[in-house]
């Protein structure tokens, strides 16, 4: 079986996490919610008091910090000094509401930049057969030499639906936006990435469709 690195791009509600689980798990890749580490971050930035506009206070945050992984049913999850953050506090409303701007200062993305990357080699330790990760900047930044990249969307009336099915009042079409428009690493679709509509077609269509990808790669 040869290793393979996919990446999976898309806004907020695209479908990217449920998709990525399921082909993880079909297809023995260590899932990487690149997401999750912004959240990561952002929590931990905002219970040291520390606002998106304080880029000295961000800087000496990210200096001081010490990133490791635990692998949990095949997700890799991260541990920011020693803790590993609870999912409600990586999904509450403060968390939702500004991790777009920390996700916009280059020293945290630089922060997070290695330590994305070094995942590949986790999953080679780990025995996984190649990895998954999901995020904004995968294929544009962090493995621009992925096996296969995908691009995610879906219009608004199936974010909305799959939003509130999750219990997320969040505004995540003004998080779209602040991603797409920032300077660093916005969200755009990678030029070798496929495009794939997750309103139209069901996760079992989307998920068989990557699966193929896969298929035709090994
Ligand atoms: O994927 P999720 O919606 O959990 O991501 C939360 C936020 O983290 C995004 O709105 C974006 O601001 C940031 N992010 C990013 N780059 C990534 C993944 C997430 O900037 N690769």
């Amino acid at each position: 079986t040869k290793f393979l690195t996919v990446g999976i791009d898309g806004g907020a509600a695209t479908g990217k996490s449920s998709t990525s689980r399921r082909v993880a798990a079909i297809y023995k890749l260590l899932h990487v919610d690149t997401g999750s580490h912004y959240r990561a971050l952002a929590a931990g930035l905002i219970a040291a008091g520390v606002s998106p506009e304080s880029q000295e206070a961000i800087e000496s945050y990210t200096q001081k910090l010490a990133l490791d992984t635990v692998i949990e049913s095949g997700s890799a999850h991260i541990v920011v000094d020693g803790v590993r953050p609870a999912d409600e506090d990586l999904r509450s409303d403060a968390v939702n509401a500004n991790v777009s701007k920390f996700a916009a200062v280059p020293a945290v993305r630089e922060a997070l930049r290695d330590y994305q990357r070094s995942q590949r080699e986790l999953a080679h330790q780990k025995a996984f057969d190649g990895l998954i990760v999901e995020g904004r900047d995968i294929g544009s930044v962090i493995f621009p030499d992925a096996d296969l990249l995908f691009f995610l969307e879906a219009d608004e009336a199936t974010r909305a639906k799959r939003r509130a099915a999750e219990g997320q009042q969040d505004a995540v079409a003004e998080r779209d936006k602040m991603d797409a428009t920032r300077k660093t690493a916005p969200l755009t679709c990678p030029q070798n990435a496929e495009r794939i509509d997750t309103g139209s077609n069901s996760l079992e269509e989307v998920v068989a469709l990557i699966g193929s990808r896969i298929d035709a790669k090994r």
